[in-house]
């Protein structure tokens, strides 16, 4: 049986291909997808998942909006440098017959989980504002998920939005504290797995090659591939989502450790921080598993793969 999925998302290019890796992916049944501020504002990334579910043809996949902001200080950067204005590297996809849920995200989260005839992987790949309102609010829908997949943070990568911090734990770093601290059964995906694991311009051609959905994903990449040769030279994209994806679909993808993290919730440098305890395996009970190995070929190529099924599949 299909596990019972919810992506958590502010597309963002990466997550597109993670919501469309996802669909793809038969080991998973997507309930509901709940968004967040982050790479660009809320409307935006609620429009935006309408639109990728669309593209899949899956507007029956709920879409519901959640936080416009962060729990304590307002974060208004955006990174629309990165994903383009529209949050979509400037792709214009068709708008959706579909509407926003009208429950607010926590409310459809809860509802879900409670509702799952069985444990709800929870893959969290944008600010983790929504996991920390739905944990304060709905313990008990909290207890229903089975894991909770996250991307952000680092070990020892540094950070991409700053020297220190990664993006999603930069937007909300009191969420990212609220959290990490849970004792949800946790998989932190982080930048010392997603840096080394790169897409490059191949494996976009093969999705250009799949068909229209497969051309309109490699559209979508192409802001991120400029991106990525003007700000660091390099020739490939890192999709830090979609291998959280991975993680979610394929239980096991990433070798992690248990470790006890913290968050630099301080208003200094080293704000959005995660300090990594790797000093010792953890027996705490609000430890979490951080990835800290990957395979990067095997999971480029089962991204690539599921694309492409999902590519000719869809005509
Ligand atoms: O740091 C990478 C994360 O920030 C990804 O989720 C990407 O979409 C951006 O939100
Ligand atoms: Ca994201």
């Amino acid at each position: 049986m299909a596990t019972p999925l919810v992506i958590d998302t502010d597309p963002g290019i990466d997550d597109a291909l993670a919501i469309l890796l996802a669909l793809a992916s038969p080991e998973v049944d997507l309930r509901l997808v709940t968004t967040v501020h982050g790479n660009v504002e809320l409307a935006q990334t609620t429009d935006n998942a309408l639109r990728v579910l669309h593209l899949a043809g899956r507007s029956d996949v709920p879409v519901a909006a959640g936080a416009r902001d962060s729990l304590v200080y307002r974060q208004p950067e955006r990174a629309g440098h990165v994903h383009g204005e529209t949050g979509l590297g400037g792709v214009r996809l068709a708008a959706s017959p579909a509407a926003p849920d009208p429950r607010p995200a926590v409310v459809s989260l809860a509802e879900v989980l409670l509702a799952a005839e069985a444990p709800v992987t929870v893959a969290a790949i944008g600010p983790w504002t929504n996991v920390a309102l739905l944990l304060a609010t709905y313990p008990e829908a909290a207890e229903r998920i089975g894991r909770l997949v996250l991307m952000g943070g680092s070990a020892a990568r540094g950070g991409n939005v700053t020297a220190a911090a990664e993006f999603n734990v930069w937007a909300d770093p009191e969420a990212a504290q609220r959290v990490l601290g849970s004792g949800v059964p946790t998989v932190l995906v982080g930048l010392d797995v997603t840096l080394p694991t790169v897409l490059d311009d191949d494996g976009i051609a093969r999705f250009a090659a799949a068909g229209p959905v497969g051309a309109t994903a490699a559209a979508i990449l192409q802001q991120y591939v400029d991106h990525a040769r003007t700000s660091y030279g390099t020739s490939g994209v890192v999709l830090h989502d979609a291998l959280a994806l991975t993680e979610a679909i394929v239980p096991g993808t990433l070798g992690t450790v248990r470790r006890d993290v913290v968050v630099d919730t301080t208003l200094g440098a080293g704000r959005g921080q995660t300090l990594v305890d790797r000093r010792a395996v953890s027996d705490s009970p609000t430890a979490v598993e951080v990835a800290e190995t990957v395979d990067s070929a095997a999971a480029v190529e089962f991204l690539v793969g599921r694309i492409e099924a999902l590519a000719r599949s869809a005509g």
